[in-house]
């Protein structure tokens, strides 16, 4: 094991949802000396981290990371953890975008990296690149067979990383987190999440939408047993050069998620609202998290009703009102670039009647 303590480190997507909770864990619990957040604040924001700009130890580079500032923040730094990245939803609209930020800038910061002497990488990468699963529980021999540009970028960025191991000897652990839910998650826009995107929606009375039978399932882990196993695997000698499935291992369906929120929420009567399937939605996702536990010791902490319920919390407590959070979430099927047209007619924010 590699303490974290006293290292310099980057985290690149640091105010967004997972990085800026993993900024929290490094400076609460394994006292870096340093943390650098290099992020463009297209999707994260100086609110996630407001808590953390004031401490010395931490400075927010706001730079893209395809930038030479952004990689510029590289030298002199002892680990970097690489989360920067545009979603799902943004590859459909946008995917070369979503390619050139999720895949080519992996590789320019992988060269930096190595340039710069950076002792410690790792680099996130995402259950995505499997596409849906073909055998459950999903361990790191799983075919990869993406659904979405989104989880094709993420696969070549990982695969570039590995190659940096292999060609370069670079000191690199690729990890595959599975869904991720918790406090600053996204409901909003092109990067709002299905768990607190219904969160909002129950709290307006308005019942939950489901693309699909809602047998779809997720592999849901809390942010802050992401963020804690995230700095562990960082310390791990031996997951260098690997490539860790990380999940929580417990296969919540997209109907029991409804009827969970649903309860939560205090409207367990609200009957949710099912629509057309997503294209290019994969339909099983279940780790198989043996290998993490095997390299770390690391366990998931917070089970899931109480981690939903902290959510629901978290959102009573927001100075935005339901509803003025609800007039931001699109609630719409997800569509090829080029359907602007029909994405507008296909926007279903106001179905269902409050309760
Ligand atoms: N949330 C999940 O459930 C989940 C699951 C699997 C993998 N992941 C991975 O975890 C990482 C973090 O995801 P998240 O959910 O926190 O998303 P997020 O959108 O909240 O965080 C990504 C951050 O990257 C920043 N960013 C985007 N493009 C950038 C650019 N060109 N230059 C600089 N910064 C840029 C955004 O502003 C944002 O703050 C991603 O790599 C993602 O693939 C997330």
């Amino acid at each position: 094991m590699t303490s974290l303590t006293g290292a310099r480190v980057v985290v690149t997507g640091g105010a967004g949802f997972i990085g800026s909770h993993l900024v929290d864990e490094l400076v609460e619990r394994r006292r870096v000396a340093q943390v650098t957040v290099v992020d463009s604040l297209v999707n994260g924001s100086r609110e996630n981290l407001s808590a953390r700009l004031a401490d010395p130890r931490v400075r927010l580079v706001e730079a893209d990371i395809r930038s030479d500032a952004a990689l510029r923040a590289l030298d002199g730094a002892d680990v970097l953890f690489h989360l920067a990245c545009l979603g799902v939803r943004h590859s459909l609209h946008d995917p070369m975008t979503n390619h050139e930020v999720n895949a080519t800038a992996t590789l320019a910061l992988l060269e930096r990296a190595r340039a710069a002497g950076v002792r410690r990488i790792v680099h996130v990468s995402s259950s995505e690149v499997f596409g849906t699963a073909q055998r459950v529980p999903m361990d790191e021999r799983h075919p990869t067979w993406p659904e979405t540009v989104y989880g094709a970028a993420k696969l070549a960025g990982e695969a570039y990383a590995r190659a940096a191991f292999r060609t370069h000897g670079q000191p690199v652990i690729v990890v595959r987190p599975f869904n991720t839910y918790g406090p600053r998650s996204h409901f909003e826009g092109d990067s709002g999440e299905v768990l607190p995107r219904t969160i909002v929606r129950n709290l307006c009375g308005l019942p939950a939408l489901i693309y699909g039978d809602g047998r779809q399932s997720r592999d849901f882990m809390h942010v802050t047993d992401t963020a804690r196993g995230l700095a562990t695997l960082a310390e791990c000698d031996d997951a260098i050069g690997r490539t860790v499935n990380f999940g929580s291992g417990r296969e919540v369906t997209i109907a029991a998620l409804a009827e969970t929120v649903a309860r939560l929420t205090g409207r367990p009567g609200l009957a949710p609202v099912h629509l057309e399937p997503r294209p290019g939605d994969v339909r099983r996702l279940l780790v198989d998290a043996r290998l993490m536990h095997r390299l770390t010791g690391f366990s998931p902490a917070m089970p899931f009703d109480a981690g939903v319920a902290d959510l629901v919390t978290w959102f009573r407590g927001r100075p935005r009102t339901p509803q003025q959070m609800l007039a931001r979430i699109e609630d719409r099927n997800w569509e090829p670039a080029g359907s602007e047209d029909a994405a507008g007619a296909d926007r279903v924010s106001g179905v269902g009647v409050p309760a």
